[in-house]
C-alpha cells in the first residue's frame, strides 16, 4: 500500500502555543496522594514529592499543568488545602467520594509546578461556591500584597504573588454527575459575573468558560451557544473535553474514533464563530481542550472513601498508544484555534505515568507519542495535502489508513512529520518536502508492537517503547518511509 503528502512551508495552520503541551493533575484516586506526593517514599524529596515521578513528569517538558479538578473542584473549598498542615481539615470528596486530608493543596502544587517547569492552570469552583471564594482565591494567587488573602499568603512565607495566567470558570457544569450542576442560563450568567470580579483582582489573567462535557451530551452545542452568548466579552477561551474508549472489541473501528473528536474541534469552533457573528465583534473565540485522552476499562478496582485509592489505573494497550497519537494529531491540525490542551491525567487515573504506592513508577505507552509531539511539535503547524488508502466500519467511512500532521520549527530549521499507520499492512509513505530544500533526513522514530495488547508493568516497564531506525529514505526533496503496521511514526528532517 501507498500514501503520499505534500509538505509546504507556505501551508500553515498556525503556530502550536506552548500550552497545547499540558497535562492534568486532579484529587482523584492516586493521581496526587501515592502519586506525585508520597512523602513516605524513599524517593521523596523535602516537599513529599516522589521524584522518581518528577523525573518522569520533566521529561515530558510539559508546559502547563490543570489542577486542583476535573469534578473534584466543584465540591473543594481551596482554603481547606493552605496553611499549617496540621490544621487543615479531613473532607469528604463527594465528586469521587474518597477522603481528603487536605495535605496536599494549593501552596505544594505550585512548589511542585516550579519543581517540574510548567505553568499553573487553576480552576474555581463554580458548583458549591461562587464568585466570592474565586475573588478571594485570586487575590491569594496573584495580588501583590496588602489585603486578607494576599497577606495570608504571605503569612505562609510566600512573599511574591504566583501570577497564574490561566483560570477556568469552573468544570462541566453541565453534567449531571457535577456536584451543583447549572443550566446553561444560570451557568452562563455566574460565569459572567465570576470573570468581571476575577478581572477586577487581576486584569490581566485569561479565562476559560465552561463548554459542553462531551459531544454526545444532549445540550451540545446550545449549551456552549448559551454560555458564549452570556460571556463572550468576559473570557478569552471555551472549554471542551474527549475521553475515548474501546466500545466493541474492533480496533479498525476504534482507530477511526479519533475522527469523532476532530468534529467535535470542528463544531465548537463553528459554535464560537456562530456567537461571533451574532455579537459583531472582530473578537476570536480560543479553545481549551482542557481534558482529552483515551480511556480502557481499569486494571485495580476502585474502594471507595480511602485517600489515594487507585482509580481507573489502568496499563494502556500499545493499540490505545495510536489512538492517543492521532487524538494528539486533531489538536496539531487544529493550533489556529485550540491554544490550550491538557491530556488527562497525568499519572494513575488513566495516566501517561503509572505508579505502584512505595514501589516503581513508569511509563504507559501513550507517555510517547506526547513526549515526541511536546518534544518535536513546536512551532508552526502545516496542514499536508494527504492522499491515504482508506477503509470503513460499521460506524465510519472512509478513514484515512495514514493519519498524519507536520510541524515546522523554523527557528531550529526543523520539519516533522508524525504518522499513524491505522492498518494492518505495512504502507509506503511518500513525503514531498521539496520546499525544505536544504533539509537532511534525521531521523525516524516508530512505536510498534507484535501485540496490539502489549502492556508496560513494573516488571518490564519497557515492553512498548519507540525506537530509532525507522526505513526512511531521502532523494531530491521527496522522502520515502516504510509505515509499520500498527506504527506511530516521527519522520524528522533537519
Ligand atoms: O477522569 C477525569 C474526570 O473526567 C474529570 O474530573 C471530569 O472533568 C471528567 O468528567
Amino acid at each position: 500500500q501507498r500514501a503520499r503528502s505534500i509538505v509546504s512551508k507556505d501551508f500553515i495552520i498556525g503556530t502550536t502555543g506552548d500550552r497545547l503541551f499540558g497535562s492534568f493533575v486532579e484529587h482523584m484516586g492516586s493521581v496526587v496522594y501515592n502519586g506525585i506526593y508520597e512523602p513516605e517514599h524513599e524517593s521523596a524529596d523535602e516537599d513529599g514529592f516522589r521524584q522518581d515521578v518528577l523525573g518522569l513528569v520533566k521529561e515530558l517538558g510539559l508546559s502547563v499543568v490543570r489542577y486542583p479538578g476535573g469534578n473534584f473542584t466543584s465540591g473543594y473549598n481551596w482554603e481547606d488545602g493552605i496553611g499549617p498542615k496540621a490544621e487543615r481539615p479531613v473532607k469528604l470528596d463527594l465528586a469521587w467520594r474518597q477522603l481528603e486530608p487536605n495535605t496536599f493543596g494549593l501552596d505544594e502544587f505550585m512548589r511542585w509546578t516550579r519543581k517540574v517547569g510548567a505553568e499553573a492552570i487553576m480552576t474555581v469552583n463554580l458548583g458549591t461556591r461562587g464568585i466570592d471564594e474565586a475573588r478571594n482565591m485570586i487575590e491569594y494567587c496573584n495580588f501583590p500584597k496588602g489585603g486578607k488573602y494576599s497577606d495570608l499568603r504571605r503569612s505562609h512565607g510566600i512573599e511574591q504573588p504566583y501570577a497564574i495566567r490561566t483560570w477556568c470558570l469552573g468544570n462541566e457544569l453541565d453534567g449531571e454527575w457535577q456536584i451543583a450542576r447549572k443550566t446553561a442560563d444560570e451557568y452562563g450568567r455566574l460565569a459572567c459575573e465570576t470573570a468581571k470580579a476575577m478581572r477586577w483582582v487581576d486584569p490581566t489573567v485569561e479565562l476559560v468558560a465552561v463548554g459542553s462535557s462531551a459531544r454526545h451530551m444532549p445540550t451540545f452545542p446550545e449549551w456552549d451557544r448559551t454560555v458564549l452568548m452570556h460571556t463572550y466579552e468576559h473570557v478569552d477561551h471555551l472549554s471542551l473535553h474527549h475521553y475515548i474508549g474501546k466500545k466493541q472489541n474492533d480496533t479498525k473501528t476504534f482507530l477511526a474514533m479519533p475522527l469523532e473528536m476532530e468534529q467535535q474541534i470542528k463544531d465548537v469552533i463553528a459554535t464560537c464563530d456562530y456567537v461571533q457573528s451574532v455579537k459583531r465583534t472582530s473578537k476570536r473565540m480560543k479553545l481549551s481542550f482542557d481534558e482529552w485522552n483515551v480511556w480502557r476499562e481499569p486494571d485495580v478496582e476502585y474502594v471507595p472513601w480511602q485517600t489515594g485509592c487507585p482509580f481507573d489505573w489502568v496499563k494502556f494497550h500499545m493499540e490505545d498508544a495510536l489512538v492517543f497519537g492521532s487524538a494528539l494529531l486533531s489538536i496539531l491540525r487544529h493550533a489556529d484555534r485550540i491554544d490550550i490542551a491538557c491530556q488527562s491525567l497525568l499519572v494513575n487515573t488513566i495516566p501517561m505515568i503509572l505508579t505502584e504506592k512505595g514501589g516503581a513508577a513508569w511509563r504507559n505507552p501513550t507517555f510517547y507519542p506526547f513526549l515526541h509531539a511536546s518534544r518535536y511539535g513546536r512551532g508552526q503547524a502545516l496542514r499536508l495535502v494527504t492522499d491515504s488508502p482508506k477503509y470503513d466500519t460499521a460506524a465510519y467511512t472512509d478513514v484515512a489508513i495514514v493519519d498524519s500532521a507536520a510541524v515546522y520549527n523554523e527557528e531550529k530549521g526543523e520539519l516533522t512529520v508524525f504518522a499513524v499507520n491505522r492498518g494492518e499492512e505495512a504502507v509506503l509513505y511518500e513525503l514531498d518536502t521539496r520546499d525544505f530544500g536544504s533539509l537532511a533526513f534525521a531521523e525516524h522514530i516508530v512505536m510498534s508492537h507484535e501485540r496490539l495488547s502489549a502492556v508496560n508493568t513494573a516488571q518490564r516497564p519497557d515492553e512498548v517503547k519507540p525506537r530509532t531506525g525507522g526505513k526512511t529514505t531521502l532523494d531530491g526533496g521527496r522522502a520515502e518511509s516504510v509505515l509499520e503496521p500498527y506504527s506511530w511514526n516521527v519522520i524528522r528532517f533537519a
